[in-house]
């Protein structure tokens, strides 16, 4: 992915300068408080999928910087309000701004920092890329609080599952991958596909996320490790094993994770528990069928440099430590 990262590195680094631009708001506080997190060093990945996937129709102007910058503005704001969520401490390797700034001023910015965004992409004046947008955002909305009902249900179903993954996260990502196909001028064929496609890299991707959760190295990620388990999240991992444990320890995993006391020791035993039952192993076999889908999808695209970075990046959504 490096190399990827290299190669766009001029885009990449405009695409900072736009998002920087836009913190220009009247009051100090929203421009603290969005730097504080737009400078933790998030991985940007929406904003190059957005404008790979303009690339590789032949796009050659700059519109889709901009756009990439205003789809992380967006993204930033469902980081501000999930962490008021899930009550998170940690975020892109430093102190959330609920932390620091407290739950209300993160849920404000993050509302201006949406329609800060929105209005901004409105003065494109792109029917197609404001329709896309704004099903984005609908869809995560109805996917947070989609999550929120599924809290602590431990009968939770995967396709409900998936159902909450693919409006929280694939929305965004898909919709990334289609304003770009909608900017470079492609037939409306071709924007579905590509919509299809980061929706599958968008879902492939937060089934990681909610392996990551539970395996990886607390400081690459930047993020608390299991703090899904301790909200009383129930993703991929977890309804795996409920499904595939014995009775007696079902019951007992649903007495700990209803009883809202879930300590590091049960982080640990239940982890172990996962390796046992294969629950990590099947969560990155779904994930990677996801990107095997969206292959096949980028398949029916001519080579070119985007495409071949398309696909390096499609690896990386799951192949990551943060
Ligand atoms: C985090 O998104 C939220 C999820 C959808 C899992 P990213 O992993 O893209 O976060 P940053 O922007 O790189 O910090
Ligand atoms: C993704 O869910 C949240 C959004 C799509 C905003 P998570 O709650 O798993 O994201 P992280 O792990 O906090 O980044
Ligand atoms: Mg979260
Ligand atoms: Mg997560």
């Amino acid at each position: 992915m490096e190399e990827v990262f290299e190669a766009y590195r001029e885009d990449l680094e405009e695409i900072e300068a736009h998002i920087r631009r836009n913190l220009d708001s009247e009051a100090p506080l929203i421009n603290e408080i969005a730097a504080h997190i737009l400078s933790g060093g998030g991985k940007r990945i929406r904003p190059l999928l957005l404008s790979l996937c303009a690339r590789l129709n032949g796009y050659v102007p700059k519109a889709d910087l901009v756009l990439g910058s205003l789809i992380e503005f967006i993204h930033t704001a469902t980081l501000l309000h999930d962490d008021v969520l899930d009550e998170a401490d940690l975020r892109r390797g430093q102190q959330t701004a609920r932390r620091i700034w407290g739950n209300h001023a993160s849920i404000l910015v993050g509302d201006y920092l949406y329609a800060r965004a929105m209005q901004e992409i409105a003065a494109f004046q792109n029917h197609d890329v404001n329709d896309v947008m704004a099903i984005a955002c609908r869809k995560m909305a109805e996917g947070e609080i989609l999550q929120l009902c599924a809290n602590r249900q431990t009968l939770l179903k995967e396709t409900d599952y998936l159902r909450i993954v693919e409006y929280k996260t694939g929305a965004l990502v898909a919709s990334a991958c289609k304003v770009g196909a909608i900017i470079s001028g492609t037939s409306p064929m071709h924007q579905d596909r590509l919509y299809q496609f980061g929706l599958y890299l968008g879902i492939a991707f937060q089934l990681a996320d909610d392996q990551l959760d539970y395996t990886a190295n607390g400081e690459s990620l930047g993020k608390t490790l299991g703090q899904d388990l301790m909200q009383g999240m129930i993703t991929l991992p977890l309804l795996h094993l409920l499904q595939a444990c014995s009775y007696e320890e079902r019951q007992e995993l649903t007495r700990n994770i209803e009883s809202k006391t879930i300590e590091e020791n049960d982080l640990l035993h239940i982890t172990t528990m996962m390796e046992q039952y294969g629950s990590l192993q099947y969560t990155t076999t779904r994930s990677l069928e996801y990107i095997d889908a969206a292959r096949l999808i980028l398949d029916s695209f001519e080579d070119s440099p985007a495409k071949r970075a398309l696909a390096v990046v499609a690896d990386y959504m799951v192949n990551r430590d943060r």
